[in-house]
């Protein structure tokens, strides 16, 4: 039995209480509040469960067969985790120095099933217009943010648009738990590491970024700008490594760049607000919102270009797409607002002038339409 092995019969003998829903594809989510209470979610919606573990003892020790999985350990003065289960699902646990409830583990199932662009389309969660115009500004190489609110499809999208990207580029993922499952033949994968029990060896977003500067890439993926790498993913972005990619936690498309904006400034380099601004317009080019609607369902709301600063230094976003139809089933629909991309005099160099049918007219070289631009 390899080691594998023996953290697979181990870590789902200590997760009996909910191994039912472990094994269960239509659930996306287990949520353990303390050993009595116990959630899951389901097509979008939460359910609470009668389930529960004998006591915090043996809650404790799940969370330790999970901690170990990835290397780590518990310890009194251990606060919070990331890891991981055997199946690739991605766990956070916060102890009780943080939690009044007692050990929480949030279990992001991993879907062995990855939500691919024609699955994303069929469910609605995304238009074939929607889908052709982002399968080209990938080609186009152009650099974009997935944003949106917790667990609302960021990753699963991220995960489905790199599927554009051409098979003979370099691609370096960087994650802080290992979620995307990049299918391209050239793919370096690195993750961050904690410290260890002495507090030391840490390896942040940042460290691996700079790495990943060093190791030729075509395209940098980050899984999520949480923090300061987001002023190195900004300056990457306007240097070269074109098409770069990442998620973000924001509302709407100009959220996302103030965001961008607060994370680059937690980096500690000190930069004037006005220069920020200058490198973030003109670093990121496509916005892509997700959202969970009130009936769970996922999808994209909103892609909207950024273009350059207006002349009083505020964003100019706008958007391209936005979920403000209803479709022929009542539902919320993503729809062409009118607006022309900027990135239509590029299709031809690109060789991607051809084979565009529903998106013609979007990548008109025709003038842009300012159509819904706002600043902030
Ligand atoms: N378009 C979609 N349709 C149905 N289910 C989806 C869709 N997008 C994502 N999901 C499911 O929703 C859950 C959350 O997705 P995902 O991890 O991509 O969200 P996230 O925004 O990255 O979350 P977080 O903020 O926690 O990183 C997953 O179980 C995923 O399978
Ligand atoms: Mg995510």
């Amino acid at each position: 039995m390899d080691r594998e092995d023996i953290f697979r019969i181990t870590t789902r003998k200590s997760l009996r209480p909910v191994i039912e829903w472990l094994d269960d594809p239509s659930v996306s989510e287990i949520m353990i509040n303390g050993h009595s209470e116990i959630y899951i979610e389901r097509a979008g919606m939460i359910e609470k469960t009668t389930a529960r573990f004998d006591d915090e003892e043996s809650l404790g020790a799940a969370a330790r067969n999970i901690a170990q999985y990835t290397n780590k350990r518990i310890t009194p003065t251990t606060a919070r985790l990331d890891s991981r289960l055997p199946d690739g699902s991605r766990v956070h646990m916060v102890f009780p120095r943080c939690s009044r409830m007692g050990i929480c583990i949030a279990i992001r199932k991993f879907s062995r099933q990855a939500l691919t662009l024609d699955i994303l389309t069929r469910s609605g969660s995304l238009t074939m217009e929607a889908r052709e115009y982002l399968e080209t500004v990938v080609g186009l190489g152009r650099n974009m943010i997935i944003s949106g609110g917790t667990g609302t499809g960021k990753t699963s999208l991220l995960n489905a648009i790199s599927a554009m990207i051409p098979a003979n580029e370099r691609i370096i993922v960087i994650e802080d738990s290992s979620e995307l499952q990049l299918q391209q033949p050239h793919v370096v994968c690195l993750e961050t590491a904690s410290a260890d029990r002495n507090g030391e060896g840490q390896v942040t977003i940042r460290d691996l970024f700079h790495s990943a500067l060093r190791m030729r890439p075509d395209r940098i993926v980050i899984g999520e700008c949480r923090g300061g790498e987001a002023l190195d993913l900004i300056q990457a972005m306007t240097s070269g490594h074109g098409g770069s990619m990442s998620t973000l936690h924001a509302n709407n498309g100009r959220d996302a760049l103030s965001r961008l904006e607060t994370l680059a400034l937690m980096s500690g380099v000190e930069l004037p607000l006005s220069a920020l601004r200058a490198q973030i317009s003109s670093a990121i080019e496509v916005i892509v919102q997700t959202s969970r609607l009130a009936n769970g369902r996922r999808m994209v709301t909103e892609i909207s270009e950024v273009s350059q600063l207006n002349i009083n230094g505020s964003y100019t976003v706008r958007p391209i797409f936005e979920a403000s139809t209803l479709n022929q089933r009542d539902e919320l629909a993503l729809s062409w607002t009118g607006s022309v991309s900027e990135f239509g005099h590029l299709l031809a160099r690109h060789g991607l002038d051809q084979g565009l049918e529903l998106t013609h007219s979007i990548f008109s070289q025709a003038k842009p339409v300012n159509s819904g631009e706002a600043g902030i």
